[in-house]
């Protein structure tokens, strides 16, 4: 956790991610999972989990938040701040594979936890440190 005094406004990445979750497909798993980005632009790209029945398919919120935020013109870099909200006690990081697809386009990108009762604040780079870029490929 960490004090970014860079911190965007996190109210209405909160409110757009709590919205989301509210539309979370889950009813293998029964954990509900609302992600919002904010992008470069100031827009917001909100995502919830989408299970199915061939349980591999499922694709997590921020995933979904992602991809929503690149079929909108996001471009690597312009990752600005994450959310990730669930309503159990402990809070919810974003999965490995979520947190390669977020560096992938992320700045400096703060990444909010919430539940109904807390918040923890983490870096992308903590999260996900030595992470690889394909920096060989470009
Ligand atoms: N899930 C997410 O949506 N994001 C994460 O970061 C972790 C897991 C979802 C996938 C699945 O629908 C459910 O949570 C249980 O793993």
């Amino acid at each position: 956790m960490f004090d970014d005094p860079q911190s965007p406004d996190w109210t209405p990445l909160l409110e757009a991610a709590w919205r989301a979750r509210g539309h979370a497909h889950a009813p293998y798993s029964h954990f509900q999972v609302g992600a919002a980005l904010l992008t470069a632009t100031g827009e917001i790209f909100a995502g919830c989990n989408v299970e199915n029945a061939a349980y591999p398919v499922t694709l997590c919120a921020e995933r979904g938040a992602l991809s929503a935020a690149v079929a909108a013109g996001l471009a690597p870099g312009g990752l600005l701040a994450a959310v990730v909200v669930t309503d159990v006690a402990e809070l919810t990081p974003p999965c490995g594979a979520c947190r390669q697809a977020l560096v992938e386009f992320a700045g400096t990108l703060p990444v909010l936890l919430a539940n109904h009762r807390t918040r923890t604040l983490h870096r992308i780079e903590d999260l996900l440190p030595h992470s690889f870029t394909g920096g060989h490929f470009r």
